[in-house]
Order: structure tokens, then C-alpha cells, then sequence
């Protein structure tokens, strides 16, 4: 009988909330589609949490890309494993227990994305390599992995898109999502960096961006914008014009993403 694998990592809290992570699907579905439309692509959602929702609600959306993706939800918890098995529906979708060493649970069906949402910022930040690289095993060539953070509602999101480039894995967006139902300030989204820099807000040259984005959507208020979407919009191109990589595609700024073609950070 083989020897059952040990899960790579530890619990932590499971808290979750209905469409917390819906920003970070919409951004896949409209950044990274073209990745989705082979056959049967396998999703990973790890540490879902209390409750499936978040990877229930990732595969709805994904779906829309490709009907036959195929959702692996996957939890250290064994109790959150049970709690998800009425939604259980193989191959399409299944959860199972493990860690971040998933390339032991797929074997030989490697993701085409892999989503740890709100897990690592439980962790150390001396955990973030070996976790990353962890499940980067389980990546196909050119697979994507999100890490990242929210608030509990998901009004803002923040998260690092990776991707697998000859066998490597490769950090290529830092993602700041709202849904501009507030005034959102540059410093709420320095309080939600994913692990990697969260403990770095207050350095160089992270301090520095972060305050060149409060200029912008000042100057964007003295330009006579005041809608939240038109001073995010601004405050992007300013920043852009500033010499920082970021993204000005109207689609993808103007639905609510500042994208940073660079990790900010060593
Ligand atoms: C705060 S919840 C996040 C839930 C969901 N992703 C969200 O953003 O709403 C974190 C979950 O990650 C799980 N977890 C922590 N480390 C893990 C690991 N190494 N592998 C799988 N799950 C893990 C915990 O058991 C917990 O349920």
C-alpha cells in the first residue's frame, strides 16, 4: 500500500465569505483566458477555507471560458474537506486533503492554474519560497499562480500572478483590484500586500510607489476627476508616466485592476 503523503504546510483560520475572490476570477477571465482553452485545463483552489464557495464560484466563472475545466479544491483541514464533499461532482470537480506539495496529490496532471488565497498570510514570511515553490511543482509549462490577499469581503484585492516559463517559476503581475464602490486609498491597499511584501510597506522602494499613487489621485481630484473610476484611471497613467510598468489597457484599468509589470520588490 503506498505510503499516505504528508501535507506540506499548517491549519490556520478558515474564514471565508461568498464572492470574496470574485476580482481575482474576472481578472483571469479577462488578463489570462487564452490559457484556459485547452482540454479539460485543471484549476487548483488551495486553502479554500470553512466553506467551498470561493472555489465553487471560481470554477462557475471559469467555466464561462472553457465548459470542461476541472476543479481540485484542496485543504489542510481534514474537517473542511468533509465540509466540501457534498459539492463533490469528479471529475469536474473534487476536493481533497493535502498541502502545498500538491504535485503529490496530481501526479500526472499538472494545473493550469493553482489560486492560495488568503493562505500564506497566516505563515511566516520565511515560509513564501519553499510554499511557492511547493506548488509550483504541480504547474504545467506556462500555468499561472496566484498568491495573494483581501479584505474579508473582498472589496479590495491584492495578489502576485506567477507564471512556469521554461520550468521556472516567474513573478509577472502585482494585481491591485477594487469594485469602486468606495474610495479606495493606496494605503488600504498597503495593508492587504501579498505575504512577500506585506512586511516591506514601509520600505523602499515599496513606500515610495505607494505614495506616488496618493499623488496621482490627487492630481486627478485638481484635474476636476472626482469618480472613483476616472481618478484610478488617472492616478494609473501617472504612475505609468512616473516610469513604474503598469498596465493602461482602458479594459483592464478601467475595470478596477492597477497592474505592475514587476514584483516592486526584490
Ligand atoms: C483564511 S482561509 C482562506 C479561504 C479562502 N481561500 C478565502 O480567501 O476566502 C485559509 C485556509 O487555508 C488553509 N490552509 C492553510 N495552509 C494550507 C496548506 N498548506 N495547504 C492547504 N490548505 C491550507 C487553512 O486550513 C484555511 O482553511
Amino acid at each position: 500500500m503506498p505510503k499516505p503523503i504528508k501535507p506540506q504546510g499548517q491549519p490556520t483560520r478558515g474564514k471565508t465569505a461568498l464572492n470574496r475572490l470574485r476580482q481575482v476570477d474576472i481578472y483571469i477571465c479577462l488578463a489570462w483566458r487564452h490559457l484556459f482553452t485547452g482540454q479539460n485545463p485543471l484549476i487548483v483552489d488551495v486553502g479554500y477555507g470553512e466553506y467551498a464557495w470561493t472555489a465553487l464560484e471560481m470554477h462557475s466563472r471559469l467555466m464561462t471560458i472553457n465548459p470542461n475545466i476541472h476543479l481540485l479544491g484542496i485543504e489542510i483541514d481534514p474537517v473542511r474537506v468533509q465540509n466540501a464533499l457534498p459539492h463533490t461532482n469528479p471529475p469536474q470537480i473534487d476536493f481533497k486533503l493535502g498541502g502545498f506539495n500538491i504535485a503529490d496529490i496530481l501526479r500526472d496532471k499538472p494545473a493550469t492554474l493553482i489560486r492560495a488565497y488568503n493562505v500564506l498570510r497566516q505563515y511566516d514570511e520565511s515560509a513564501v519560497p519553499d510554499a511557492l515553490a511547493h506548488m509550483a511543482d504541480g504547474l504545467a509549462e506556462g500555468g499561472l499562480l496566484i498568491e495573494g490577499t483581501s479584505t474579508p469581503t473582498g472589496r479590495i484585492v491584492a495578489f502576485d500572478v506567477y507564471q512556469k516559463q521554461a520550468g521556472e517559476l516567474r513573478h509577472r503581475q502585482l494585481v491591485f483590484g477594487t469594485n469602486f464602490r468606495h474610495a479606495d486609498t493606496p494605503t488600504e491597499f498597503q495593508a492587504i500586500l501579498p505575504k512577500r511584501l506585506i512586511h516591506h510597506a514601509y520600505e523602499e522602494p515599496v513606500w515610495t510607489f505607494f505614495r506616488i499613487w496618493e499623488r496621482g489621485l490627487a492630481l486627478a481630484r485638481g484635474a476636476g476627476q472626482y469618480r472613483h473610476r476616472r481618478r484610478w484611471c488617472y492616478a494609473a497613467r501617472y504612475l505609468h508616466e512616473q516610469g513604474y510598468g503598469v498596465n493602461t489597457h482602458k479594459p483592464v484599468m478601467g475595470r478596477g485592476y492597477l497592474v505592475l509589470n514587476n514584483p516592486l520588490f526584490p
